[in-house]
């Protein structure tokens, strides 16, 4: 797959919301650089407290309105490389730079140069203002989910036809989402549809990205290509979580779920 698209890899792929934080090229968080904790461990067991945002070369954050904080749509990617920041700032405006020490020539203070092909990937002034405005709830918003988070898992305890979060000890999970994977994969379509029928959002996240249509067609990828992301997904549902539940509700989920698998 390298070769197929240019780029070298390191490690892991992109982080999806279930698993810990891994060092790759460009990793997909969930969760604001600001308020995002974790830890990394190195060969001497040394554990150094860090922020998702600055684990990889490039970290990708949504802020889709199903997270942790929102701007309605849209995103941001933390890098500490000045090589990559001007490319992506490149990239957002349409391969368009206006640095002096990039134009090939000057004429005159409106002059700007396209250099490489990009879109318009601004987000608005009024997305930021709400993000902004966000930002400052975040911590509040993160513990909320991790207290649900907690009780999701004192309430799953002990049950053996499905297994809750799991959070690492290097890593402090900010529950974007509940992800629990059933012991019989084969029921999980009728769990999901009996738990969408009595009104609760499940969702399952995420379907292996090598499985889409897009990537079998232009990279070949091929189900058995990632084993352990298929068996992952064929056995996950995501339950809700959101700051505003409370603790009953936590229950109201599991009980329900108790009924339906
Ligand atoms: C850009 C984007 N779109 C949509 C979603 C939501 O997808 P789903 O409806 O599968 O939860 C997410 C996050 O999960 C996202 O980051």
């Amino acid at each position: 797959m390298n070769q197929k698209i240019g780029h070298k890899l390191s490690g892991p792929g992109p982080m999806g919301p279930a698993g810990p934080p891994r060092k790759s090229v460009t990793m997909i968080a969930d969760i604001g650089a600001a308020i995002a904790s974790c830890s990394f461990r190195t060969a001497g067991m040394v554990v150094i407290p860090c922020s998702v945002g600055t684990l990889a070369d490039m970290t990708c954050f949504s802020f889709h309105p199903v997270k942790h904080i929102t701007t309605g749509e849209g995103g941001l990617v933390t890098t500490d490389d000045d090589a990559l920041a001007s490319k992506l700032r490149m990239f957002r405006t349409h391969g368009i730079t206006k640095d002096p020490t990039a134009l090939t020539r000057d004429e005159g203070p409106w002059y700007y140069e396209q250099h490489v092909l990009g879109f318009n990937y601004r987000i608005t002034d009024f997305q930021c203002a709400l993000g902004s405005s966000q930002l400052k709830r975040a911590g509040a918003f993160v513990r909320a989910r991790r207290a649900l988070a907690a009780a999701y898992g004192r309430a799953l305890e002990g049950w053996e036809d499905v297994t809750g979060a799991v959070e690492r000890p290097w890593a402090r999970h900010s529950y974007h989402l509940y992800p629990i994977r059933l012991a019989q994969p084969r029921r999980r379509r009728a769990v999901f549809e009996g738990l969408r029928a009595r009104g609760f959002g499940v969702q399952v996240h995420y379907i292996p990205v090598h499985l889409q249509p897009y990537y079998r067609r232009v990279l070949g990828t091929r189900p058995g290509m990632c084993p352990r992301a298929e068996a992952f997904y064929a056995a996950e549902i995501s339950l809700p979580v959101f700051p505003q539940m409370k603790p009953a509700d936590v229950r109201r989920v599991v009980a329900a779920l108790r009924e339906e698998v």
